[in-house]
């Protein structure tokens, strides 16, 4: 049994929930899912297992992850009319689009499991939700490229599944490079879960109305996307690429810091983050890692390590505590993996379905669970009265 923690974050009266899974402390820069550090499960741990640990509140003995892992993977196709589903997207769809269609359009497939109140079926819609994202976020690319579908290989290890699902084709076999499929399971564990978020808080608050799982991952794969949030990925990878040149850096850190300007350094500050996102130092890690053994170079990352190391000595950025955060690297690396950046936010989104998941349940299990209902300063017109048309 871990020490329950006795601390007094100075936000008690207005915390949104309690929560036993993700702790972090922002001017540490510390995160902790189940006590556990990221760093700790990021180098020792697998994405099932952190899964497991965030779900059932304890790390799995063999036996237990060999089962969770065979009953996640027994749930990995998705039902043959969902193929068709896909069809009905124009091909240039952007893939975060289709997975908020596809994911909101799962409880018309399995009606079995949208009872929130029948806990055999809250576990099995928790499973299938965690086994199909990396199906259909796999669909979604091969919608996007015009390739066909390929089905789940369950010999294979959820991420090797995942990879191979998306850049294999049926033409031809596709051998699972252990050092990608290393580093996309250690990416998965990073995006796994992060406390009250924007788009968790979006899933307690649509389940807290009794929404099904379904219907509440959907609404937080929608909040996800925007570019202050998941969509930071792919909106730090753009930036990089419009930077180009470590030349041209100063003249963005000028735009970051002028108040007239909306352009914002992105991948860089955080809301609770003041210290460097831990995250992103794994992830920086896993660049080099990936690159030396896969021999590759990307300008991108000599670009984003001199706007890293001109931000944090910059005054501006000091002073306002902001460090890179858990997107500034990962677009390079997924880049270098071969994912377009339409795909950045999927892959947020599919590793984030375990978060939420796992959120999801802690709140409809907790007994004094009500509807959320933020209330709000009004600062509108005081009462007054009707004006008809004819005297307006
Ligand atoms: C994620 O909540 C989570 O945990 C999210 C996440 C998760 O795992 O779920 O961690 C994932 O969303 C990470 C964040 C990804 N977003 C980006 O990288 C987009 C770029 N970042 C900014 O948009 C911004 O930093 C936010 C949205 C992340 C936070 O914005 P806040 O809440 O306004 O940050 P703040 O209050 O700490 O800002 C302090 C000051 C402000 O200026 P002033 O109003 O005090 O004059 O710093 C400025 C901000 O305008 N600022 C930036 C900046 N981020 C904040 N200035 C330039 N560039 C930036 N990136």
């Amino acid at each position: 049994q871990t020490d329950a923690f006795t601390y007094d974050p100075g936000f008690t009266s207005t915390a949104s929930c309690q929560s036993k899974l993700t702790y972090i402390d922002g001017d540490q820069g510390i995160l902790l899912h189940r006590g556990y550090p990221i760093g700790e499960l990021a180098e020792q741990s697998s994405f099932m297992e952190v899964a497991y640990l965030l779900l059932n509140g304890e790390l799995p003995d063999a036996d237990q992850l060999g089962t969770f892992d065979r009953t996640i993977t027994r749930h990995t196709m998705v039902h043959e009319q969902l193929a068709t589903f896909f069809r009905g997207f124009r091909r240039d769809a952007h893939p975060m689009a289709i997975l908020c269609g596809v994911v909101g359009a799962l409880s018309a497939f399995y009606h079995d499991s949208t009872d929130i109140h029948d806990p055999a079926q809250r576990v099995i819609a928790s499973h299938r939700l965690i086994a199909k994202m990396p199906t259909i976020a796999a669909m979604a690319y091969k919608y996007s490229v015009g390739q066909p579908f390929l089905y789940p290989d369950n010999s294979l290890s959820y991420t090797g599944n995942f990879l191979r699902m998306t850049f294999g084709v049926p033409a031809e076999p596709y051998e699972v490079n252990p050092v990608i499929e290393r580093a996309m399971d250690r990416i998965f564990i990073l995006h796994a879960d992060h406390e009250q978020n924007a788009s968790t808080s979006t899933v307690r608050l649509a389940g807290s109305s009794g929404a099904n799982p379904f219907a509440c991952i959907a609404a937080g794969i929608a909040c996800l996307w925007g570019p202050a949030h998941g969509g930071a990925n792919e909106a730090a990878l753009n930036m990089l690429r419009e930077i180009g040149t470590p030349d041209r850096i100063p003249e963005y850190i000028a735009r970051a810091k002028d108040k007239n300007d909306p352009f914002r350094l992105m991948g860089f500050g955080h809301r609770v983050y003041k210290n460097y996102d831990p995250r992103a130092t794994v992830m920086q890690k896993t660049v080099r890692e990936v690159f030396a053994e896969l021999k590759v170079t990307d300008p991108l990352f000599d670009v984003a390590l001199q706007l890293e190391e001109i931000a944090l000595n910059d005054p501006y950025f000091v002073e306002k505590k902001l460090f890179p955060n858990v997107d500034f690297y990962s677009g390079v690396i997924l880049s270098a993996i071969g994912f377009p950046t339409s795909m950045f936010t999927v892959l947020f989104a599919l590793a984030r379905t375990v978060g939420w998941v796992a959120q999801w349940n802690e709140m409809i299990t907790d007994p004094d669970q009500k509807i959320g209902r933020p209330r709000q300063l009004y600062n509108g017109p005081t009462q007054r009265s009707y004006v008809p048309l004819t005297e307006r």
